[in-house]
């Protein structure tokens, strides 16, 4: 049997398994899906163990998508411009990196028909998940890409690779169309970003790269002044999805069964 892994810490909280053993099973392949909590220190031995064969494919989720780089033999492209690596293979006996989350970003604004091109964009956050998020956004041709980031040096960096990134102060709002969450603020009950809701208007979007909880204080409180919604359970899915393209060569259709799986936990 065939063995998979996303490794992360914490790692309690993720839905892959569920995902990834429902399209297994689905598929008929003889395939296990683990989480499992690693320290930065176990990448190397969780590594040497696909390299052995005893590990199939594993999915890497905070705080290792950068720490697992120099461990891997290469990166495809888009893991390289963002060093950012969710999806690790092997290939040819080489050990190789992918982001799935870029595309899995674009894919969850597809599904709900939201329209990218032109839009002025104001993104709240520089970890690990933002230059997946930038790289998507200007793939769609947003017209603005604003970021604000608590700790000014991580925006400054990230703007040294993305210079087209214009960037505000943290706690100033600049006009927008789209917001997003890419902080980790939201993911505890009492988290809550400085913003002030009745300043940012009405019919705007609000995107919360937080699917756990479905509904962030961050979305309720746009929710409230009329504002569209959206949390990140539709990128979570396609990101999975395009992983298991990788691992398998299937793309497993996203449904409402598989949407049902993540809701009902
Ligand atoms: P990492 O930084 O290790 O990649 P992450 O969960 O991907 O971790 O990113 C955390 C993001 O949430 C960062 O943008 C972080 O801001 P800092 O760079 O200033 O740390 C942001 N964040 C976390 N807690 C926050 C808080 N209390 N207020 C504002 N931003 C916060």
């Amino acid at each position: 049997m065939k063995k998979y892994l996303v490794i992360g810490n914490p790692i309690d909280h993720s839905l892959s398994p569920q995902l990834h053993n429902y399209w297994f099973k689905q598929n008929n392949i003889d395939a296990v899906y683990e989480k499992k909590q690693i320290n930065e220190s176990d990448i190397k031995g969780i590594i040497s163990q696909m390299r052995s064969g005893e590990i199939e494919g594993i999915n890497v989720t905070v705080p290792f998508k950068k720490s697992v780089i120099p461990f891997l033999d290469d990166l495809e492209d888009l893991a390289k411009k963002t060093q950012s690596v969710n999806t690790i293979y092997k290939k040819n006996n080489k050990i190789i990196g992918a982001n799935t989350d870029i595309k899995g970003f674009s894919f969850a604004l597809e599904h709900i028909k939201y329209k990218v091109k032109g839009k002025k964009i104001f993104i709240l956050g520089a970890g690990g998940v933002t230059p997946s998020i930038i790289l998507a956004l200007k793939e769609m041709n947003a017209s603005t890409i604003m970021l604000s980031n608590r700790t000014k040096e991580k925006a400054e960096s990230l703007k040294k690779v993305f210079p087209y990134l214009n960037l505000v102060k943290w706690g100033d709002i600049k006009d927008f169309d789209i917001i997003i969450n890419a902080t980790s603020l939201g993911l505890k009950e009492n988290d809550k970003i400085q913003l002030n809701y009745d300043k940012t208007g009405s019919g705007k979007f609000f995107y919360d790269v937080i699917y756990r909880p479905q509904k962030t204080k961050f979305l309720a409180e746009a929710g409230k002044r009329g504002n569209q919604i959206e949390n990140g359970k539709m990128m979570f899915i396609y990101q999975a999805q395009l992983a298991f393209e990788i691992w398998t060569g299937i793309l497993p259709p996203v449904n409402k069964k598989v949407i049902e799986l993540l809701e009902n936990d």
